[in-house]
Order: C-alpha cells, then sequence, then structure tokens
C-alpha cells in the first residue's frame, strides 16, 4: 500500500459540477471570470444543480421556489435564543441549527429525488435566514422575515441590517457569493460527499460539510485573515509583522493553497473589490495593507492569495461582523455541496478507503489488574 499524506493529488471522484484544470476555475464548463462578472448567485445555484443555465422563465420559478421556503421553523428560532448567543461562534450554531431544520422536516430521510430537490431549495433558502436571525439575536434584537421581492444577494444584508442593501453592496455581496459556490473536491464537499454515501441524508452532509468549513485550513480562514489585519493594525506595521510571523513559521492566512500553485482565479476578484469598497467607505487601510502583506507573502514565499485573503476586507467594508464571514462562505457553498450530494446519489458507492497500519503487532493481551 502506499499514501499520500493529505491525499494530495489523488482522484476520489469523478464530477461535473466543476473543474479546476491547469489553475482554470469552471463551473459546469463556465469560467469563473464569466460568472463572476456577469451571473447572479441564483443563476449559479441552477446551474449547478441543474446543469445549464436558466432562461428567463426558469430563473423566474427558481427564484420563486427560493423565496418561499426561506422561512425556517419558528421552533429552530426559538431554539438559537436559548444558546450561549455570546460565547458560541455562528460556525458552531449553524452546525447545530441545520442538524436542527432535520428534526423539522418529515421528509429529512426521504431519499427520492423529489424530497432530495425540495430539501436543496429548503437548505439553500434557509441558511441565510438562521445566519442573519443568530446575529441579530445576539446583537439584542428581532430577526427580520425574509423579503421574497430582494434578490438572493439583497436579501442576506437586508435580513442581517434589517434595511436594504444600496445597489453597490448588492453588487458585491452577489460577486462574493458566485465566487464561492463551488470548487471542486475541497474538503468540506469532500465530507458532505463521505457523509451521503452511506446513503445518510442531506441534511447530515451539509451538517458534517459545515463542520469541516468551520476549521481555519479551511473556510475559517476569512475570520482569521481579519483578525490578522486588524492586530497589525496599520499600513506601516505589516512588513515587520508579517517578517516575523513567516520566521517563526507561522502560517499567514488566507495564503498558499493544495491545488493552485500559481494563483487562486477567485482572489483577483475579490482584490479588486475590496479595492472599490475600502474607497468608498472610506477604509483604504484595510485594502492598502492586504497589497502589502500579499506582497511581502509573494516575495518572502512565493505564496499567492487565496480566495479567504481579500474576502476579509470586502466583507469588512460592507459592515459584516467578522465571525459571520465563514457562515457567508457556507450560505454560497451549500450550493456546491448539495450538487455533489445530488451527484454523489446519481451513481452512488460508499466511500471506504483504507489506512497502512503503522502500529505494533502481536500485541499480548495483559489483564487489568497486570497493567
Ligand atoms: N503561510 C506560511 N507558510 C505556508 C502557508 C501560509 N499560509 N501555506 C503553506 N505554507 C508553507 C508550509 O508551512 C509548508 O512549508 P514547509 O514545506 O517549509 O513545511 C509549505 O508551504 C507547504 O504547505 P502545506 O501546508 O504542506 O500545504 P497544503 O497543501 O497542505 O495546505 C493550505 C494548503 C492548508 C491552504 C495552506 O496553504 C494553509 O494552511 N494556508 C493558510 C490557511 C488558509 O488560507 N486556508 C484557506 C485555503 S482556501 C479554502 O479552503 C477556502
Amino acid at each position: 500500500m502506499s499514501t499520500t499524506k493529505g491525499l494530495e493529488g489523488v482522484v476520489a471522484t469523478t464530477s461535473s459540477v466543476s473543474s479546476i484544470i491547469d489553475g482554470v476555475l469552471t463551473y459546469h464548463g463556465y469560467n469563473i471570470d464569466d460568472l463572476a462578472d456577469y451571473a447572479s448567485f441564483e443563476e449559479v445555484i441552477y446551474l449547478l444543480w441543474n446543469h445549464k443555465l436558466p432562461n428567463e422563465q426558469e430563473l423566474i420559478s427558481f427564484k420563486t421556489e427560493l423565496s418561499s421556503a426561506a422561512v425556517v421553523p419558528e421552533a429552530v428560532i426559538e431554539q438559537l435564543r436559548t444558546f450561549p448567543v455570546d460565547k458560541v461562534h455562528p460556525m458552531a450554531m449553524l452546525r447545530t441549527a441545520v442538524s436542527n431544520l432535520a428534526l423539522f422536516d418529515e421528509e429529512a430521510d426521504e431519499q427520492d429525488e423529489a424530497a432530495n430537490y425540495r430539501k436543496a431549495i429548503k437548505l439553500q433558502a434557509q441558511l441565510p435566514t438562521i445566519i442573519t436571525a443568530f446575529s441579530r439575536i445576539r446583537r439584542g434584537k428581532e430577526p427580520v422575515k425574509p423579503n421574497e421581492n430582494l434578490s438572493f444577494a439583497a436579501n442576506f444584508l437586508y435580513m442581517l441590517n434589517g434595511e436594504k442593501p444600496d445597489a453597490i453592496s448588492e453588487k458585491a455581496f452577489n460577486k462574493a457569493l458566485v465566487l464561492h459556490a463551488d470548487h471542486e473536491l475541497n474538503a468540506s464537499t469532500f465530507t458532505a460527499r463521505v457523509c451521503v454515501a452511506t446513503l445518510s441524508d442531506m441534511y447530515s452532509g451539509i451538517t458534517a460539510a459545515i463542520g469541516a468549513l468551520k476549521g481555519p485550513l479551511h473556510g475559517g480562514a476569512n475570520e482569521r485573515v481579519m483578525a490578522m489585519l486588524t492586530d497589525i493594525g496599520e499600513v506601516d506595521k505589516a512588513e515587520a509583522y508579517i517578517k516575523d510571523a513567516l520566521a517563526r513559521k507561522v502560517k499567514i492566512m488566507g495564503f498558499g493553497h493544495r491545488v493552485y500553485k500559481n494563483g487562486d482565479p477567485r482572489a483577483k476578484h475579490l482584490k479588486e473589490m475590496s479595492r472599490q469598497l475600502t474607497e468608498i467607505t472610506g477604509t483604504n487601510k484595510w485594502y492598502d495593507m492586504s497589497v502589502k502583506i500579499d506582497e511581502i507573502v509573494t516575495s518572502e514565499k512565493g505564496l499567492l492569495p487565496n480566495v479567504d485573503f481579500y474576502s476579509a476586507s470586502v466583507y469588512h467594508s460592507l459592515g459584516i461582523e467578522h465571525d459571520i464571514f465563514t457562515p457567508i462562505f457556507a450560505v454560497s457553498r451549500v450550493s456546491g455541496w448539495i450538487a455533489h450530494i445530488l451527484e454523489q446519489f446519481e451513481n452512488n458507492r460508499l466511500i471506504r478507503p483504507r489506512a497502512e497500519y503503522t502500529g505494533p503487532d502481536h500485541q499480548a493481551w495483559v489483564p487489568l489488574e497486570e497493567r
């Protein structure tokens, strides 16, 4: 048996959801650069689940399906109020709340195609409602009900802030959602596929995926990027801070990638958004500091920024609380998780690899009293 640490380079499945080939990311063959510039997040979800872009009528129906499913069972919202809201991380809350959603869905364990589609719509539509309700509850405010007349992106910001976002914020947030929607066999997507390949249900797959996304080596990096920027404080302190961290072999959050060695194609879009939004909001310092860090890490380590690096200053300039950054990643990536879960169900086989044993052999049993 041979092993590859972290399964690097191992091709574990076939998939037609998204691809990373020669550093180019596509969703079902559509280049991420085109989708980032032109697509609404709703069109991208439709593409990932249906393997085609919707026509006008299909898009209208799909948006209606999503917005009609956005209200979360009251019991799930009530339960959020019982959590120690000041101490609980929103990703831990989300993992628990999504698991709770299954308890209020009579179809949770149904496996037929129609039931799975209904669950997909509910999960996609309800994550924003849960996250924004939790954010408001811990700020001492009442949750805001979803607004059916708003786009997916605008509705999230509306439920978070209690007022409709301006066009620039809506556009930026939509683009961020498009850029995070899917990414081939990343750690959380693989987790979701492993989970449902046992023929467990979609809620279990998404709950497991949220747990995987939470970690700082994956989706949890975006919040930690902002923590680092805040810790540095001023642009002129960035160089010394980063050089010292690199000398101590500390990992700089938001840099490096298992697959991309010549740059993450999503990062340039987020960098430009960060430039624009920080300029509009007069918070250029975070963009300038990010660029400075980018230059240092690239020249010192040859590592390039990944999707999480510039998304931190983007979300910060949209006025979003820092610990909501990773839940926002989940709001987008749940579309990809679902696409992969549906694909796994279509042609399922249990995922059960082997481990090369490295422990001792031939151990003689020792009775308890003799140990
Ligand atoms: N800062 C400093 N050094 C780094 C970084 C970093 N961000 N990333 C990798 N390195 C170094 C490693 O220390 C290692 O050096 P060594 O060979 O001297 O030991 C070398 O580069 C190779 O790194 P690995 O950790 O082996 O790379 P791997 O492919 O296993 O990990 C990962 C990729 C997890 C993304 C890594 O680059 C990392 O930890 N980055 C920071 C966290 C982060 O930004 N995560 C988000 C990734 S994107 C996403 O999931 C949405």
